[in-house]
Formats: C-alpha cells, structure tokens, sequence
C-alpha cells in the first residue's frame, strides 16, 4: 500500500512577526519545514504533498531540490480545509499520513509507530499527556471501552472535556478512501467558524471503525511553533538531544547546553569539544581532535590528533593529523593543511596549502599559496595576491625560511631552501638556498641631536 504525506503549512505565523512565512523560521540552520520533509524522507513513504498559503514563491525557492505536489490553501479555513487541498493527489487505496508544518522535531521512530498502530486499526492518532493542555485539541474516550470517541477542539469543549489532559498533536494516517468521504462531510459550524479536520475522528468513530493511537517518544516531537520563544525553545532542545547523542558515541562535550550543530558533525574516538562551539555544515573530526572554546568550524575535515584552540574560524578546509591551529586563527576556503602544520594566532589562510611540518605562528595573510614542507613563515608575512584587479599565486619551496614582517609580491617563487630577511618586499622569484633581503639600508647616525619643544 502506498503511504502518501500530507503537511499542513498554510498557517501565517502572525505571532513570529517576521515577513518570513512560519515554516522557513529555522532550526538549527534548517527550515522547520524541511526538519518535517527530512523526516519525511526517511521513511517508506511515496509521495509529499505540502499545504502551502502564505508565502509561495518563498516556500518554492527554499524547497526547490525536493519533489512536491504543491496544494495552495488560498484561504485559512481550518486544518479540514487544508487537507481538502490536497485530495486530488490521494488515490482512495493510499494510506494517508496528516502532519502539521510546525513542529520540526517529529522523529522517524515516532512517525514509524504511527505507521505500526495503523496497521492493527482504521485511524490511527499520534497522541500525548500534557500538564497544561490549554489551546490544545482534547481527546475524548468512552468511559466503558476507553477507545477513542471524538476529539473536541478547545474552544468547543465542556467544562469537563476541557480536563481532558490527552490533546491531539494534528498528526494521524487513515486511508484515502475513508479521509475523502469523511472530509466531503465536514462542516464550519463550530466555535471558530472552521473546517476542522479533527471531526474526522467522530466520524470514524460512529461508523464502527477502529481508532488507535500512539505517543511520541518524548515530548518536544509534537510541540509545533508559534512564536519566537518557541523557535528558541525547540533549538535548544534539538541541540540538547544531539548533544545527548555525541555523548553516547563517545565524545567528551564539555557542556552539553553550550554546543551547536547546524549540519552534519561526525567524531572520531576521544573527541573533544569545549564550550561554545559552533558546526555547521558537513563537519568530520578525526580520533583525539580537540576543539577550543568559541571556535566556528563549517563544512571541514579534521586530521586525527589534532589541535584547534580556542576562537578559531575555520571554513571549506582541509586539516591533516597533528596539526595545531590558534588560538584566533582563520582558515578560509581552500586552507589545505598537511600533517603537524601549525597555524597559529592571527593568522589567516585562503585557497593555500601548507605542507607537512611547515608553521606559520603569528599575525600572517597567506593566500593564493603553495607551501612546501618544513617551511617557517615569520612573523607579519603577507602573500600580496591581489593587484587590485587579480589574483595570483606564490609558491614557496620546501625548508623555506621567511623573516618577519615580509611582503611577497605575488606571482613570486621562493624556491627550495631559500631564506628572506626580515622586513623584506619580494618582487622577484629567489633561487634555492640563495639569501634575499630587499629593504632599506640602515644608517647609524652618531652625534644625533634629538628635537626639542619650541618655546
Ligand atoms: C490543531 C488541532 C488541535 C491540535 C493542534 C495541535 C484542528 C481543528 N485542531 O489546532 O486539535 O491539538 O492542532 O497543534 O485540527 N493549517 C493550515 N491551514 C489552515 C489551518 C491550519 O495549513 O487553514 C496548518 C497550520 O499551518 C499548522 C497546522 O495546520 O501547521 C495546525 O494548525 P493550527 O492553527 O496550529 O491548529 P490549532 O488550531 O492549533
Ligand atoms: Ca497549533
């Protein structure tokens, strides 16, 4: 049986006041949405239809690499209504899944034991408990069998329903054949005027047919988000939960609410992460990699053993084992550190290799570069790659010795051995092994009479 999805996102999002429909807010870097879609996909379902309203265009740009039956809602007239929108997409022999667009956290197990529940009855209901059930859809059992008889939206329910503390999260799966005949009789008249979808529930129930349910593993799953405190709540507990899991796989988190991944982060053995790191992208650590306090690592690749302390940036690079990176060091796209490099405070690195062994320890622009092996780059060296218009390279040889303060004007080879001194404005290529020094001659002049203040 063919098990197709429906999201519901036509809903504005007033309360998050932003021109940003509500669905594109993110989560860890990630479109709400698209958490849904994600989860969506990682099932056995077959095909997606998305319940869109306000903000089209946007929605259609963000989404665009996934396949969709785009269903436009053009007026909000309530859960029933929207999922009207996708009807002509449902074949009467599917299984229908209804999911809300709000709540980014619904995980595959969850959506997995709804998948199971319904295989044992007609509709099956993701349900749960809350402590404070307020605004929320009840869920009314008969008292006798205990099986599930209705589900009274709160602005509709008695006194005594309203202490129901069982609420409806919006999400549920029944066949297209039954969800077709059920829709075609729903109507508006109710406490908001709208066609809730939820009355499907009666429905099912009078007809004799089987409701069940099934809860999410915990809580947040079905939290949708309405509101920008919400959206803060929901990123903290995402990464909490990820956090949880690096810890199980081994890795030392120093403080668990005090780490970000917006991406993909995969550990090695004995990783170590301190406070305040943030990963996006795809990020891979080796074993034994140590990450420093406050340091930015997005879309990169850490050698085994290696050191990265604290405020370091690093961005699109390469970093073999052994190395040492920081603290403030910059690694910028194309960075390609080979093994025990060392890079280190105020030091950027663009679109450079750094060979084996090769250090460049403080306050230096390399970029445009080649560095050989066992290369030391002094103090305040800058590869001058850009004459405003392009850019070029410089190539510099293995066991090359680089004094402090250098320019090297791009292109500009320094081969093999080669030695520049301290202060040094290199134009032109040096040979290997060969000393170069282009800077002013100093003068010493004796008998120097020092200003003094005019009267
Ligand atoms: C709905 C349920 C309620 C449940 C709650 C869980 C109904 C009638 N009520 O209430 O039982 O406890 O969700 O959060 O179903 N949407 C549309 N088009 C619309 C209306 C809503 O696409 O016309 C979408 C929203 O974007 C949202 C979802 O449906 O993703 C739920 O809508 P919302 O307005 O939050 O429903 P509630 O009234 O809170
Ligand atoms: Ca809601």
């Amino acid at each position: 049986m063919a098990l197709s999805v429906i999201i519901l996102a036509a809903g504005k999002g007033t309360r998050m006041k932003s021109d940003l429909p509500k669905v594109l807010h993110p989560i860890a870097n990630k479109p709400i949405v698209e958490h849904i879609i994600n989860t969506v996909q990682s099932i056995d379902s077959d095909t997606i239809n998305l319940v869109y309203g306000h903000g089209g265009d946007m929605l259609k740009e963000a989404l665009r690499d996934y396949s969709l039956n785009w269903c436009l809602q053009e007026e909000q007239l309530g859960t029933g209504h929207a999922v009207m929108q996708a009807q002509t997409h449902i074949s009467d022999s599917d299984d229908v899944m209804i999911l809300v667009g709000d709540a980014p956290l619904i995980s595959k197990e969850t959506l997995e034991s709804l998948i199971h529940a319904k295989q044992s009855c007609d509709l099956a209901l993701l349900t749960v408990n809350l402590d404070d059930p307020t605004g929320m859809g009840r869920i009314v059992r008969d008292p006798q069998s205990d099986n599930i008889s209705a589900i009274v939206e709160h602005k509709d329910a008695s006194p005594e329903q309203l202490q129901i503390s069982e609420i409806n999260t919006g999400m549920m799966i029944m066949s297209g054949a039954n969800l077709k005949r059920w829709l075609s009789a729903l109507s508006n008249d109710n406490a908001q005027n709208e066609y809730y979808l939820t009355d499907v529930i009666a429905m099912a129930a009078s007809e004799g047919k089987r409701i069940q349910s099934a809860q999410p593993q915990w809580q947040q799953e079905v939290e949708g988000i309405n509101n920008r405190k919400q959206l803060a709540a929901l990123e903290c507990a995402y990464q909490h939960r990820l956090a949880d899991k690096l810890m199980e796989d081994g890795v030392h988190i120093f403080d668990p609410y005090r780490i970000d991944v917006r991406g993909e982060l995969s550990c090695g053995k004995d990783v170590s992460i301190d406070v305040n790191a943030v990963f996006e992208g795809n990020v891979v650590l080796g074993d034994r990699v140590k990450i420093g306090p406050n340091c930015v690592l997005k879309n990169c690749e850490i050698g085994s053993d290696t050191v990265i302390e604290a405020f370091s940036h690093i961005q699109d690079a390469k970093v073999q084992s052994n190395c040492t990176i920081g603290p403030y060091a910059r690694l910028r796209p194309g960075a390609d550190l080979g093994e025990g490099a060392k890079v280190g405070n105020f030091v950027e690195i663009k679109k450079a290799k750094v060979g084996k062994g090769s250090k460049v320890n403080h306050l230096s622009y390399i970029g445009d570069a080649e560095l050989g092996e066992g290369v030391n780059i002094g103090a305040g060296t800058i590869t001058c790659n850009y004459d405003g218009v392009n850019k070029f390279k410089t190539d510099i040889g293995d066991d090359v010795f680089i004094g402090s303060n250098s320019a090297l004007v791009a292109p500009v080879t320094i081969q093999k051995g080669a030695t520049v001194g301290a202060g040094s404005t290199i134009t032109k290529s040096v040979e290997a092994d060969n000393l170069a020094i282009a800077r002013g001659k100093q003068r010493n002049i004796s008998s120097w009479q020092k200003p003094v203040k005019k009267k």
